[in-house]
């Protein structure tokens, strides 16, 4: 297993739409464990392939990790994984009309949050690890996130939902937080 190294946007990978996977094999597995390694130690609840450079239609999420974090003595509580998905080809069958509003953030855009309102329900069909056909019906975070997580696949970020102002704003926030930690950014992030 591998800690793999997340994109930054703007990097090109990330606004590319993505191409399905033709067979799940053992490779697909690997790089699966891998993604669920890289989302779980960079914290994140969700993770797509092309942030880490690949452009492939998989994603992996877990809503319901916890632990991590950090006490007032400076210890972060044991970290437990929760529910992990391993989506693969996936497709959005069902929108729900009633509408939901998360602060989202994303691991290829650090230190930036924005609000985006996105269907409150959706059925999403998808191949498991195994190859399998799934289909799952999500609500709450899991809603926002795999929409979130399918938007990467298609070369869509969280700031393509917000108005050309907050996002022009929020991009030349991430310019500057991304100029500030290059030096701790080098091991763990390719920047575009
Ligand atoms: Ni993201």
């Amino acid at each position: 297993m591998a800690v793999l190294p997340i994109y930054v946007a703007p990097h090109p990978v990330l606004k590319k739409p993505a191409a399905p996977v033709a067979e799940v094999t053992d490779e697909t597995r690997q790089l699966v464990k891998d993604m669920l390694e890289t989302m779980y130690a960079t914290r994140g609840i969700g993770l797509a392939a092309p942030q880490v450079g690949l452009s492939l239609r998989v994603l992996v999420m877990d809503v319901e990790q916890t632990g991590g974090e950090t006490g007032e003595d400076g210890d972060a509580a044991p970290f437990v994984p929760g529910k992990p998905f391993a989506v693969i080809n996936p497709e959005i069958v069902w929108t729900s009309d009633a509408l939901n509003t998360y602060e989202e953030g994303c691991l290829s855009i650090p230190g930036q949050y924005a609000e985006v309102e996105r269907p409150e329900k959706v059925r999403v069909k998808y191949l498991d690890e195994n190859g399998q056909p799934q289909e799952m019906e999500a609500d709450g975070l899991l809603a926002t996130c795999v929409q979130h997580e399918i938007d990467h696949l298609d070369g869509i970020l969280f700031t393509d939902h917000l108005s050309s102002l907050k996002r022009d704003m929020l991009l030349r926030k991430l310019k500057k937080w991304t100029r500030e930690h290059e030096e701790d950014m080098k091991e763990s992030y390719v920047l575009p």
